[in-house]
């Protein structure tokens, strides 16, 4: 079953299909997604704030953590900072990311 993925402030959006990231639903809906490492995990360019989800999202890999570490606003406290190339909804979900554009 698909989710519905909302990108603010442009107010984008596409489903996001069973197993797929945030990258991957962006690139079968025809946007281009900030990304530096190639979806590998390392680059922290596809980072994202989460808004909202109808269900909690999975907790971050460690190997996420490392890489959200990077980020100056990152904290352990705060969960909203996500890899867009690591996290698969399995809710709706509400984004903010800048950068995001049609192909
Ligand atoms: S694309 Fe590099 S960390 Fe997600």
């Amino acid at each position: 079953m698909a989710t519905h993925l909302v990108v603010q402030p442009e107010g984008l959006e596409f489903d996001v299909l069973d197993g797929e990231s945030l990258i991957e639903a962006a690139d079968r809906a025809g946007y281009s997604w900030p990304s530096v490492c190639g979806r590998q995990g390392v680059c922290s360019t596809c980072s994202v704030q989460v808004l909202s989800s109808d269900e909690p999202l999975a907790a971050p890999t460690p190997a996420e953590v490392e890489t959200l570490q990077m980020l100056p606003k990152w904290s352990a406290d705060d969960d909203s900072l996500r890899l867009a190339c690591q996290i698969r909804p399995v809710a709706n979900l509400v984004v903010r990311k800048f950068g995001v554009r049609p192909k």
